[in-house]
């Protein structure tokens, strides 16, 4: 516990703005939500132990030869040990401060992940590069037009056949915990039937849509063939 004396301290305000300058350059968010959002933070050994249950359940997806794309990896634990179980992951993600800190904690221990800063316009990869896109905590962010924009893209750089992963904050979760955390304002809900529209839309049909009491968990096959490129 810091004492008054330390909290008034100029050390301890130096400190303090250091810490909620990090938290800012970290989120890619505002300064105010950021500041929000550390509340949710809990622990590094957590955030492993979440990756590796993510990659073991995205297993049977994939297979050894795949190459595939985490679309806003964030500071790289779930490429990892998604790499695992495929040929590469290619991390990408519009802050800068989390590529680097992916490059320093994972690219440099395995060769199989691979992690690029995008500026969040056009994804920066050739048609049919990809065997699967998964897309993990971040559409819940993203404004829909903009998701279909993405979609639309991931369409283009997947192979056909070509498997998508992502999850999208259902309408219903509007006053769960989750939510509560930094109110509703800031996130982006979507009903059944807006999501399959969208998927629909950019070229995606639907294999499996699972519901949890927050989320759609959806898996999608793109619609394309060989010659259509
Ligand atoms: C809650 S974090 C999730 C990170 C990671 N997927 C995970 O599950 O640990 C959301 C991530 O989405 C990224 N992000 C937000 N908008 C993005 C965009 N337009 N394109 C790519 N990444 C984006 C953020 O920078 C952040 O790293």
């Amino acid at each position: 516990m810091l004492s008054t004396s330390q909290l008034a301290s100029p050390l301890h305000i130096l400190r303090w703005f250091l810490k909620t300058k990090l938290a800012w350059k970290l989120s890619g968010i505002s300064l105010t939500t950021s500041l929000l959002a550390t509340k949710g933070y809990t622990s590094f050994t957590r955030y492993r132990e979440d990756s590796r249950n993510f990659a073991l359940r995205l297993r049977s997806y994939l297979k050894p030869t795949d190459t595939v794309l985490d679309f806003g990896c964030g500071i790289g634990g779930y490429a990892f040990e998604v790499s695992k179980f495929c040929k590469v992951v290619v991390g990408i993600d519009i802050n800068e401060f989390y590529i680097r800190l992916a490059k320093k904690l994972y690219a440099k221990k395995a060769n199989k992940v691979k992690f690029y800063w995008y500026n969040g316009d056009n994804i920066p990869f050739n048609d049919c590069s990809f065997d699967m896109i998964y897309v993990h905590a971040v559409f819940e962010r993203i404004p829909k037009t903009s998701v279909e924009k993405y979609l639309k893209e991931f369409w283009r750089i997947l192979r056909p056949n070509g498997k998508l992963l992502a999850d999208f904050l259902r309408e219903e979760a509007s006053d769960s915990d989750f939510v509560s955390l930094l109110g509703p304002d800031a996130y982006i809900f979507w009903s059944e039937w807006e999501l399959i529209n969208v998927l629909a839309k950019s070229g995606f049909r639907v294999q499996n849509l699972i519901k949890t009491s927050e989320k759609f968990i959806v898996f999608a096959i793109n619609i394309k063939s060989l010659n259509m490129k």
